[in-house]
């Protein structure tokens, strides 16, 4: 098991190079089934949720090729139509994509439940499976828990209304739409940044989509596609997180490669609080003194301020001057990091289940922790960047499904953090 030691009390300085969204690649991978080529894909992040995809593809017999440049070679013109059992695709909820992708190929696809973070309630599908059905394909569950779907006569174009504004169904039944005859229109559409990214993949492989990133979408289908190269855009996420912990700790961080206007409600919501940002055409600089003031959010889907930088912000509240007010509007039950936060002197109480109050404290004191899912993992790394005294951080697998090197790029910027096997 990993574990990540941080001593805390020392402000960060320097740079950051953010990588390629996570969230974004996932789908697009997957997306390179329906091209039925030779892909070359740039910014492809290092994180283990990643390399399960690629083991997927390669599953698939997809020939997967590092390149000099860079870029990530994937050859899908070799994959052919196979179950995808649990053991295979259960572990990450991104591959609940490869549905959407082998459908859109093979009018067919029976791919193990997936997985992905747990951080409190269920994750349903019931989305993903209304778009299907809706574009002309049958659903079930076979009882090893595999979920099939097939299209007997084809996949036919459809609108299609989503009762929950929900990333993972837009992009689905994008995907299965792009090999579906005929018009497919997505209402209440997610907008985040990386359905554009994905609908981008798909038009530069031949595909006929417009709207994306609005909440409607339209993808007309039967199109073949062809294998293109692609640059994925970068991580909002991971470039809000190095943000969070530079203002937490204290000291001057800059995120280099990144698109501000996709971190406008972190950007606003850090400028609330008293730090200072300073932003430019592909940078964002924040500069603290460890001191600032509480502030209030509400996580809803983008352009709101995204739900997978709550547990993040969280944390930086609890040293917050001030009581802060933390609603989620996304997945009201992702508070499991409160309670770690609470080990280490953390003032946080639930008063409803989808709302926390954080009454900040000028220092919580290093502990042993346990991060329950990716963005708690996060979390807690920067509540330790800042705390008294040193901080034990186990469950780092789920950190690195979502972050290349966080222990190397915070040593950089001068953190005391070592990862160790234990
Ligand atoms: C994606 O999850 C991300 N995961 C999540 O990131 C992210 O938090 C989430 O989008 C919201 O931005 C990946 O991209 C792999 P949703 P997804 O469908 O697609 C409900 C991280 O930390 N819903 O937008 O599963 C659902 O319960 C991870 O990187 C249905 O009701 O999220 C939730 O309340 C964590 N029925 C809301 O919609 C469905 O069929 C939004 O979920 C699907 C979703």
């Amino acid at each position: 098991m990993k574990k990540l030691t941080i001593r805390g009390g020392i402000p960060l300085y320097g740079d950051v190079y953010i990588g390629g969204m996570k969230n974004s690649a996932l789908p697009i991978l997957f997306a390179t089934i329906l091209t039925r080529g030779k892909n070359i894909l740039y910014q492809i992040p290092k994180v283990s949720d990643i390399d399960l995809s690629l083991e997927i593809l390669s599953f698939l017999g997809a020939v997967i090729e590092p390149l000099d440049d860079g870029g990530l070679l994937i050859d899908t013109s070799p994959i052919e139509f196979r179950d995808l059992p649990f053991e295979v695709s259960g572990k990450i909820r991104g591959s609940m994509y490869l549905i959407g992708a082998m459908l859109g190929r093979f009018g067919e696809a029976s791919v193990g439940m997936p997985g992905g973070c747990n951080f409190g309630g269920n994750r349903p599908i019931d989305l993903h499976i209304k778009g299907f059905e809706a574009l002309g394909a049958r659903v079930n569950f076979t009882e090893d828990s595999m979920l099939h779907t097939e299209a007997l006569d084809g996949l036919v174009g459809n609108s299609i209304y989503l009762d929950t504004t929900s990333v993972g169904a837009t992009i689905n039944i994008m995907l299965a739409a792009t090999g579906a005859m005929g018009t497919t229109v997505i209402e209440n559409a997610a907008r985040e940044p990386h359905i554009a990214d994905v609908a981008n993949f798909l038009n530069a492989a031949g595909a006929d989509i417009s709207g994306a990133g609005t909440t409607t979408v339209k993808i007309r289908g039967g199109r073949p596609l062809h294998a293109c190269r692609y640059t994925i855009l970068p991580d909002m996420i991971e470039a809000g997180t190095y943000m969070l912990a530079a203002a937490t700790a204290g000291g001057c961080v800059t995120v280099h490669n990144i698109i501000p206007k996709h971190m406008e409600t972190v950007t606003a919501k850090l400028l609330e609080t008293g730090v200072k940002v300073s932003v430019t055409d592909n940078s964002i600089t924040v500069e603290s003194d460890g001191r600032y003031r509480g502030t209030n959010f509400k996580a809803l889907p983008y352009p709101g301020f995204p739900t997978d930088m709550h547990p993040q912000f969280g944390a930086m509240m609890c040293y917050a001057e001030g009581i802060s007010t933390l609603v989620e509007g996304v997945f009201p039950k992702r508070f499991r990091y409160t309670d770690e936060l609470t080990k280490m002197g953390a003032d946080i109480h639930r008063t409803e289940e989808n709302t926390a109050l954080i009454y900040g404290t000028p220092r919580l004191r290093g502990a042993s922790v346990h991060a329950t899912d990716l963005r708690a993992g996060a979390a807690l790394v920067i509540a330790a960047l800042a705390a008294d005294g040193v901080t034990e951080i186990t469950g780092v697998e789920y950190i690195e499904r979502g972050y290349t090197d966080i222990a190397r790029h915070l040593r950089e910027l001068g953190a005391a953090i070592e990862l160790t096997e234990t």
